[in-house]
């Protein structure tokens, strides 16, 4: 029976407020109104990000409103379309995107940056862009985090931040590429442009980096030099590329002047991938002068690079990345090809696969930094027999 127009009911992780565990609740997720898409989350990641506006909001983090679905790297398939939708008809699968991309708007049309800011004020907020959210539990309004909310069983995105992928793509893999996977990757071949038989160090080895790594190796960089301080992360890195290992903490020195020893004078390039103020300022400084190129991944709202000058007089560049500087809606759907296809891992960064009703498990793992990336699966698994492969 179809439930387009109505009103589904169904189960989602709710956070009701900062600092304390989710909560799996009933909820009620609204039909898409005009130029939205109502989609069935399959699958989806667990993210840093997602811990840090649970854990760390007000605490450095930008205030976002509770209660709120957190998730934002998930896929799953089009239930039902509002009006004036004409890319997506029920049953493609897709893959919501936190960055939209209008086609329309300078940014869109220019081949300098991804950034499109369609319904970004409000998505930033968590609703959409009639200023309410599409999700309710108990008749109060649940806000979605960066317009996504992937930790529900169905939610509702702007029809600019949803791309259409193959149907034969495995969305319990695929979900990864919503947001760390791609960023990591994006930020070595996008954003930083990693030249062949280069130096490079990637600073933090959760699946951002472990991208990033393998972005490196893929653009034939001749050294990648993982640094981590945890160092039960190096043997996977080496799966991804890394021809190198440095633990911090079995340094006296800073680690900018243990990596320019270990280069002669700096990597070509570094990528920063914990979203750590220290960490971003070592990195900037273990590049080499006269073109050393710094890339920031990771995320912080917090005030970070205590910059020298004469770091940035001498030739380095410092240079952001946002979703690895990909265009989500038409760029995705390439990154599953090159899944399919092989170029790129999806699968060796998954190390956990739990039920919704287990979710803050995921995030104690992440934690914990015994896990990469954990995928929830939002139904029970006789539903969705892809999730036991
Ligand atoms: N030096 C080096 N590595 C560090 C340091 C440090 N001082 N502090 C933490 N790390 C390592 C952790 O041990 C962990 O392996 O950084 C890694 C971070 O990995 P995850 O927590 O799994 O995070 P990930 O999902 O990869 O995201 C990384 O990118 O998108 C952003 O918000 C995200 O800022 C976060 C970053
Ligand atoms: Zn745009």
């Amino acid at each position: 029976m179809s439930t387009a127009g109505q009103v589904i009911k169904c189960k989602a992780a709710v956070a009701w407020e900062s600092g304390k565990p989710l909560s799996i609740e009933d909820v009620e997720v609204a039909p898409p109104k005009v130029h939205e898409v109502r989609i069935k989350i399959v699958a989806t990641g667990v993210c840093h990000t997602d811990w840090e506006y649970l854990y760390e909001t007000g605490k450095g983090m930008k205030f976002r409103p509770f209660p709120l679905v957190l998730g934002h790297e998930a896929a799953g398939e089009v239930e039902s379309v509002g009006p004036e939708v004409t890319d997506f008809s029920p049953g493609d699968k897709v893959i919501p995107l936190f960055l939209p991309q209008c086609q329309q708007c300078e940014r869109c049309l220019s081949s300098k940056t991804n950034l499109c800011r369609k319904n970004w004020a409000n998505t930033q907020v968590g609703v959409l862009a009639d200023g309410t959210s599409r999700i309710s539990c108990n008749g109060q309004q649940v806000y979605q985090f960066l317009g996504v909310s992937s930790f529900s069983q169905y939610t509702v995105v702007p029809d600019t931040s949803l791309a259409k992928i193959r149907a034969d793509a495995p969305l319990h893999k695929v979900c990864l590429l919503g947001c760390g996977v791609s960023t990591g990757y994006g930020a070595a071949v996008n954003t930083g442009k990693v030249e062949k038989d280069s130096s490079c160090a990637v600073f933090g080895l959760g699946a951002v980096g472990l991208a990033a790594i393998m972005g490196c190796q893929i653009s034939r960089a001749k050294r990648i030099i993982g640094v981590d301080i945890n160092p039960d992360k190096f043997e996977k890195a080496k799966m991804f590329g890394a021809t190198e290992f440095v633990n911090p903490r079995e340094h006296s020195k800073n680690i900018q002047d243990v990596l320019v020893e270990m280069t002669d004078g700096g990597v070509d390039f570094a990528f920063e991938c914990v979203g750590s103020p220290a960490v971003m300022t070592s990195a900037l400084e273990s590049t080499t002068d006269a073109w050393g190129l710094c890339v920031i991944v990771g995320w912080t709202e917090t005030e970070a690079m205590n910059v020298v000058v004469e770091k940035i007089l001498m030739g380095r560049t410092l240079k952001g990345t946002y979703f690895g500087g990909w265009k989500s809606v038409q760029d995705v759907p390439k990154l599953v090809d090159d899944y399919m296809n092989k170029k790129l891992k999806l699968d060796e960064f998954i190390t956990h696969k739990l039920p919704l009703d287990q979710i803050n498990k995921a995030f104690e793992l992440l934690k914990l930094g015994t896990s990469i990336r954990t995928v929830i699966s939002l139904w029970p698994e006789k539903a969705n027999p892809e999730m036991a492969s």
